[in-house]
């Protein structure tokens, strides 16, 4: 069974939202499992004290590195698959849906949530740590990087979703943006359906569908864009072209 083991100061934030809904179920299914362990039962003394002043001066604090390396060595003992060892932290590598691929496909994951002003370098060196972001921003904790990347690996695991092809043709499982979505009422506020959505025609929805994955992708993340360009032509559906007019969009 694929296993998420969360170590964070805050155990009271789990299950949260992987408590309900999708995530909840396949959690009470036993399609994964959770555990979460307190880095503070590591803690030094009777103050259980899991942070310290910053090295050279500065302000906040920052997690000891002996604390975490125990923290991790427990959670770690007695087990027979390695799983990755990930230290959210918005120096990482931006999480991708690759990433998460991988991640998904593996055992499970050991995370590390970072907090204060996050965790002493020696710590994420010693234990081999990869660190992985949630994005260009700064978060108060790793908490909610953690169940993000929990719930995009999740969701992917067999028997979670209902409908496998939906994966598939989801934002980035290709290298382009997903196509606009649409349903019932045909008409909301003067504004139709793309008439070709209705047409039947299966291949020129998904012509459709395709250029205007193109199109959004182009406006609005050019960067993924250029990769995806850059594909070999092998890589790429027939019919794509990032030129090729969506027939049924709006004017
Ligand atoms: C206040 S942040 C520390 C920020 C750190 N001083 C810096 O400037 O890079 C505390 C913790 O939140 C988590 N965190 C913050 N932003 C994150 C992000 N974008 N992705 C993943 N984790 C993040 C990390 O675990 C980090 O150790």
């Amino acid at each position: 069974m694929w296993r998420a083991t969360v170590l964070t100061l805050f155990p009271e934030m789990f299950p949260g939202p992987l408590g309900v809904s999708l995530m909840g179920k396949a959690l009470n299914d036993q399609l994964w499992a959770l555990e979460v362990r307190d880095i503070r039962a590591h803690g030094i003394g009777r103050h259980r004290t899991v942070d310290d002043s910053p090295s050279g001066g500065g302000p906040g604090m920052v997690m000891r590195a002996d604390v975490a390396a125990v923290a991790i060595d427990a959670a770690r003992a007695g087990e027979t698959e390695s799983r990755p060892l990930i230290y959210l932290s918005p120096r990482g590598k931006p999480l991708t849906q690759a990433r998460v691929r991988e991640l998904a496909a593996g055992p499970g994951v050991l995370l590390f949530c970072g907090r204060f002003e996050g965790l002493d370098e020696r710590a994420i060196e010693a234990r081999g740590m990869e660190e992985i972001s949630l994005g260009d921003f700064v978060l108060a904790g790793g908490e909610i990087a953690g169940m993000a990347l929990i719930e995009a690996a999740v969701r992917l695991l067999p028997g979670v979703m209902g409908e496998e092809a939906s994966k598939t043709e989801e934002s980035f499982e290709e290298g382009l943006l997903e196509y606009p979505q649409f349903t019932r009422p045909q008409s909301f506020e003067g504004r139709d359906i793309p008439p070709v959505l209705s047409s039947g025609n299966h291949a020129q929805i998904a012509r459709w569908r395709r250029a205007e994955a193109e199109r959004l992708t182009k406006e609005r993340r050019p960067d993924l864009m250029t990769l995806y360009e850059n594909r070999p032509r092998s890589a790429r559906r027939p019919g794509s072209s990032a030129k090729s007019p969506p027939d049924g969009r709006k004017k």
